[in-house]
């Protein structure tokens, strides 16, 4: 049987920081393959890529996420135990719960929620001598998640909740003390999201069904018990902080505006458009770089032979550039998505396959609530000049993010 190439290096895991988003991509994708061997900490780790190692990473018979994520990151970007972690009927019931936040009127919310939040803060930068995008939004954000989610929020703690989300996003790939700082910034959160989830339980909060505050304290497992108060404030907070990280995407969209200036008049006119621009915004620009599973059992696929347990690493990054994919992958454009078919392992900046079935990100749709709705006030209402900066991004540092944070001077709004 023809053998699958392998990297010969005993181990890969300072070449992974190295290659950052194009670490898989060079390796799957340079061979005209799917899957790729290589050897990280000390292990044998199958790399997959494209529609059909996505198809593979999100078969739940083959593979299972128990085991799959670091402690390092579960003590910081996701916490403990919670939805990432769980496999099978029990990720099932608590999958229903974050679906069935959902609803298109708490969409329509969120999209309107957002735009208040544009007006107010656009407001407050017509008076300001330079805005950083990347910090504004970062608060932006956290105000109208948590007013979203039914989370009281003081004016004064605004600026540390922020701050605390933000670490707890960008904490788990540091090391040393900001790893620290990031768990730090888990802990503190979850300590004050467990004590709301404690006085609505003793009905001392006033809220409306629905929101996630409401629905996460009142959630019951498969064996009708509510959730120990600090996991359903982890899971509370699996929908406030990537609200918050939503702050990347719409930094990189103004980089796209301002790179790609003919987008704009389109972007603010046209709501089709608009949503092509917001998909191709996700598309583009580096995120996610890969997700991990185990192999549940051993089995063959593609002449190679998956061993039980083993990591296995599905490349969003390639996957969202793949030529065999998308024209000209590397080019941005809007256009490409007229005639997208939406395809379930093709467009994977937020994970892959069925929404109920596997893991992939409940928040889609939030997300591309919130990113049209920014984008949109931008392009509309927002005028501003970008002065002399450095808003490259690169594709080597995990997470990317342009380096000015998109800096704006002399805003005005029409
Ligand atoms: C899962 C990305 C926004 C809630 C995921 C996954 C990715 C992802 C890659 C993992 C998929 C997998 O493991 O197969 C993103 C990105 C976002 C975003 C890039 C934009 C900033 C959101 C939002 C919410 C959310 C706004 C909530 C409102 C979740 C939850 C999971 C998840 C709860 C775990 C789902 C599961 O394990 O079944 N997301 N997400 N995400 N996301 Fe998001």
């Amino acid at each position: 049987a023809m053998k699958v190439p392998k990297d010969r290096t005993l181990d890969n895991t300072l070449i992974l920081f190295k290659d950052g988003y194009e670490f898989i991509p060079k390796r799957v994708q340079n061979h005209h393959l799917d899957v790729y061997e290589t050897r990280l900490l000390g292990q044998k780790v199958a790399l997959l890529s494209g529609e059909k190692g996505a198809e593979l990473f999100y078969d739940t018979k083959r593979m299972n996420r128990n085991g799959a994520l670091p402690k390092r990151v579960l003590k910081t970007l996701f916490g403990e135990n919670a939805i990432q972690t769980m496999d099978g009927e029990a990720h099932a019931h608590r999958k229903l719960l974050f679906m069935s936040l959902m609803t298109p009127e708490a969409l329509e919310n969120l999209r309107e929620l957002t735009t208040t939040y544009w007006e107010q803060f656009a407001g407050k930068w017509q008076g300001m001598k330079k805005v950083v995008l990347y910090d504004e939004t970062r608060e932006l954000l956290c105000r109208t998640a948590c007013d979203w989610a039914g989370v009281p929020l003081l004016e004064k703690e605004v600026p540390k909740r922020t701050e605390d989300l933000s670490k707890m996003i960008d904490g788990f790939s540091a090391v040393g003390p900001k790893h620290i700082e990031s768990r730090r910034a888990r802990k503190r959160s979850e300590k004050w999201i467990e004590n709301l989830i404690i006085k609505v339980r003793e009905g001392k909060l006033d809220l409306q069904e629905g929101t996630a505050l409401y629905e996460m304290a009142n959630h019951r497992d498969l064996k009708g018990k509510q959730l120990d108060a600090r996991m359903a404030a982890i899971e509370l907070l699996n929908v406030i902080r990537p609200l918050v990280a939503i702050s990347k995407f719409l930094t990189f969209g103004a980089v796209a505006l301002e790179d790609f200036p003919h987008t704009k008049p389109q972007v603010a006119g046209d709501d089709d458009y608009l949503f092509h621009f917001t998909q191709e915004v996700r598309r583009y620009y580096p995120f996610v770089p890969y997700l991990g599973a185990c192999v549940n059992h051993d089995f063959t696929w593609q002449q190679y032979s998956f061993k039980k347990d083993q990591l296995v690493l599905i490349d969003v990054y390639g996957t969202n550039h793949d030529p065999r994919i998308w024209e000209d992958p590397d080019t941005f454009k809007p256009e490409r998505f007229q005639d997208w078919e939406g395809g379930l392992f093709d467009l994977i900046p937020q994970g892959g396959g069925d929404y109920y079935k596997g893991h992939r990100c409940p928040g889609e749709w939030p997300t591309l609530e919130v990113l049209q709705a920014s984008f949109q006030f931008m392009a509309r209402h927002l005028q501003y000049k970008v002065p002399k900066q450095d808003y490259s991004y690169s594709l080597r540092k995990m997470p990317s993010l342009p380096k000015s944070g998109f800096i704006m001077k002399e805003v005005t709004m029409r």
